[in-house]
């Protein structure tokens, strides 16, 4: 039997004319990842068959929605190799036995939606084409992912739905080593799967510069390639592979990507990390340095004392006229500015450094040296910058160290405690912690049978159990915009390993991002993220097997 077949039976399959097969008709469920909010099912009540004959329809003229009802037909295609039909409804105008998209402007939420099944037909109802489009999204999971030729039974009831948080974020640093265009746009894919509205791209680091930037052509003719790279960890008797490499996307790439995103609700940030993490844009113009170099772009991982030079005015228009490319390319109302690991030991010494913080008073207190004011100095220089084109900073937490940018979003990552501070001073956070949510991370203890990671332990059932606003009075909870994983790729190098450490802990994150957290259930979740693992074993995704082996252990016991 082959494995397509094998599922269709277990999952309680009738097929009346085994010849033809046309009547396999198959069990739809809606507990998905993440679990809606309310799932009101009428045990009792007739459900609705869905079949090739079933029609998506969508208000006329309604692109949002047009599009929303051409994406439903294509997921039910992929389960059931038919496409279903689309069909433009005018106004008054309605449709039996369709699955029928409308908005409601009195639901909430601007991301909730009401998806209600009878025997007559599904509506899906949001307040915005995005609510609609997640409502899709539970429909598509509600479906078996391997339903080939099969009619599908979708039970009656009412779901009310919509998001706890508003920012629901995966990163994914293309610095350390480069994904083509298609691979992201599948991560893309993933992330909406997973209800996620917004995609951070990493796109600078000492390790290689990946975004084209017309003003300076050597960023990504020298800076998007390494000469070699450390194999393992770095140690005294480190070994580098001799090979270049190196991969960078152009600005029509980028759009491309931008837009592909857009299709599906998600906003894409880009990150240019500044002033430190900065190798490969030294390497390309030496004069930005404190030193002059010579540069070369790192070839091993860690943090580097060579960063911009804050005293070089040249180095601040540098970065200025790359923001200005970047605000050209990515429409985003935030731009993360980094800020992350940028030692201060160059600034110490610089001539041109002290100078500028003479010139502009900076004076050291207790807790913060001259340096560390040098460095709010360019955040807060490149915030101006950014704030007077309309888009707003993010910055990692260590813009807390010294004045932080006065309208900064702050991304928690060493810990909780940034995202603490900086919820409890009034500035708005992303929870990004890498106690939780740090996807690079081993995920099993037993390292020895892993492939070679950074190092960490974050198993799936740690990072369901975060929740964001933990130890928060409601004013700080209320600055808590969302949840994101982070997926660093020093040691990640090929798709395979990245789906390897993403998959399923994007499952579990994705349910911290959408759902109350007195509903969260680790339990149920197990139950449920095994729907998911049809998906990845349909798509040929290399999800991590832990949680799997651990339920089918305890199932033979
Ligand atoms: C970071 O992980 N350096 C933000
Ligand atoms: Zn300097």
């Amino acid at each position: 039997m082959n494995r397509t077949m094998n599922r269709v039976l277990m999952a309680g399959v009738v097929c009346f004319t085994m010849a033809s097969c046309t009547s396999i008709e198959m069990q739809g469920d809606y507990k998905v990842v993440p679990l809606p909010n309310e799932i009101n099912l009428e045990a009792e009540a007739t459900p609705f068959k869905l079949t090739k004959k079933t029609t998506v329809a969508y208000p006329e003229g309604n692109d949002l929605l047009k599009r929303d009802a051409e994406f439903l037909s294509q997921y039910v295609q992929q389960a059931t190799g038919y496409a279903l039909k689309t069909q433009a409804l005018a106004e008054g105008q309605s449709l039996k036995s369709a699955i029928t998209l409308a908005l409601d402007p009195s639901i909430e939420n601007t991301e909730g939606y009401t998806l209600t099944t009878t025997a007559d037909g599904i509506n899906i109802t949001g307040k915005t084409a995005q609510g609609v489009f997640y409502g899709v999204q539970t429909l598509r999971k509600a479906i078996p992912a391997e339903a080939q030729g099969a009619n599908i039974i979708l039970p009656a009831g009412k779901i009310t739905d919509a998001p706890r948080f508003g920012y629901r974020g995966m990163h994914l640093d293309v610095g350390r080593h480069f994904f083509s265009v298609d691979f992201v746009k599948e991560y893309i894919d993933l992330l909406a799967l997973h209800n996620m509205n917004a995609f951070h791209w990493h796109l600078t680091e000492d390790q290689g510069w990946r975004i084209e930037i017309k003003k300076y052509p050597e960023l990504t003719k020298v800076g998007s390639v390494r000469a070699q790279t450390l194999v393992g960890h770095l140690g005294r008797d480190s070994v580098y592979d001799g090979t270049p490499y190196g991969g960078f996307f152009t600005q029509e790439e980028a759009r491309e990507i931008v837009a592909y995103a857009a299709e599906r609700y998600i906003n894409v940030i880009p990150e240019i990390d500044l002033p430190g993490h900065m190798l490969a844009a030294l390497a390309s113009y030496p004069e930005l340095g404190c030193t002059g170099g010579p540069y070369k772009v790192a070839e091993e991982w860690g943090i580097f004392p060579d960063v911009l030079c804050i005293g070089n005015e040249n180095a601040m228009v540098f970065l200025e006229n790359v923001l200005g490319e970047i605000c050209d390319i990515f429409p985003s109302k935030y731009i993360h500015i980094g800020g992350d690991e940028a030692p201060r030991v160059r600034w110490h010494d610089c001539p041109k450094c002290q100078a500028r913080a003479k010139e502009l008073g900076l004076k050291a207190d207790k807790e913060h040296s001259i340096e560390d004011r040098l460095q709010s100095y360019c955040m807060a220089r490149m915030e101006k910058y950014l704030n007077e084109r309309g888009r707003q900073i993010i910055g990692w937490d260590e813009i807390l160290e010294g004045d932080v940018a006065p309208n900064a979003t702050v991304m928690s990552w060493r810990g909780v405690k940034g995202g603490i501070k900086a919820s409890e001073m009034g500035h708005d956070v992303i929870m990004t912690p890498n106690t939780y949510c740090y996807f690079d991370y081993y995920q099993s203890e037993d390292k020895e049978n892993e492939p070679l990671a950074i190092g960490g332990f974050l198993p799936i059932e740690k990072t369901y159990n975060y929740n964001p606003t933990e130890g928060l009075d409601e004013k700080a909870a209320s600055h808590i915009l969302g949840v994101q994983a982070n997926v660093w790729t020093e040691y990640i190098g090929t798709e395979e390993y990245l789906e390897y450490m993403t998959l399923p802990r994007m499952d579990a994150i994705s349910e911290v991002q959408w759902m109350q957290n007195d509903k969260k259930n680790y339990e149920c979740f197990l139950k449920r993220v095994e729907k998911m693992r049809a998906f990845y074993d349909r798509d040929g995704k290399n999800y991590a097997k832990h949680i799997f082996q651990q339920t089918e252990k305890e199932a033979e016991k």
